[in-house]
């Protein structure tokens, strides 16, 4: 099986995978960073998002071996201590319910406000959409990408 050496949460991981193994799987199942979700593994619900070079990526569409010389940031290396503002604002708000899809909701959030630190209502909505929520915590998620934009 080839060998791989990424770059995750600033440290450096060496893995044997094979080529097209996605890379949540690697995440969750190679290297224990299990805070990054299995929703559908089409690309299509947002669980499973993590950065990549700083864009929200969906980590179950994308093979190990397209991955080499990025930087891999996921929700468990997203701060040091769980205070992003993004996380500050989702504990401030109570934003999660069953909490499955959040990780995700959360990731993408946070690569928005990196490129776009005042989005507007609309501009939330257009990325966010992608990010399916089946508790519907939709408003709670818009309110507080709004409050961590201040933060
Ligand atoms: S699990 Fe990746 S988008 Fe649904
Ligand atoms: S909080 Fe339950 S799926 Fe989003």
């Amino acid at each position: 099986m080839p060998k791989f050496t990424l770059k995750i949460n600033n440290e450096s991981h060496t893995f044997e995978a094979d080529s097209d193994t996605p890379l949540l799987w690697v995440l969750r199942d190679k290297l224990n960073l299990v805070g990054t979700k299995y929703g559908c593994g089409i690309a299509q619900c947002g669980a499973c998002t993590v950065h990549v070079n700083g864009i929200a990526t969906r980590s179950c569409s994308r093979p190990v071996s397209s991955l080499q010389g990025m930087n891999i940031i996921t929700i468990e290396g997203l701060s040091a201590n769980g205070d992003h503002p993004v996380q500050q604002a989702w504990i401030e708000l109570d934003v999660a319910q069953c909490g499955y899809c959040q990780a995700g909701q959360i990731m993408t959030a946070a690569a928005l406000l990196e490129r776009n630190p005042n989005p507007t209502d609309e501009e939330i909505s257009a990325e966010m959409y992608g990010n399916i929520c089946r508790c519907g915590t939709y408003i709670r998620i818009k309110e507080a990408i709004k409050k961590a934009s201040k933060l």
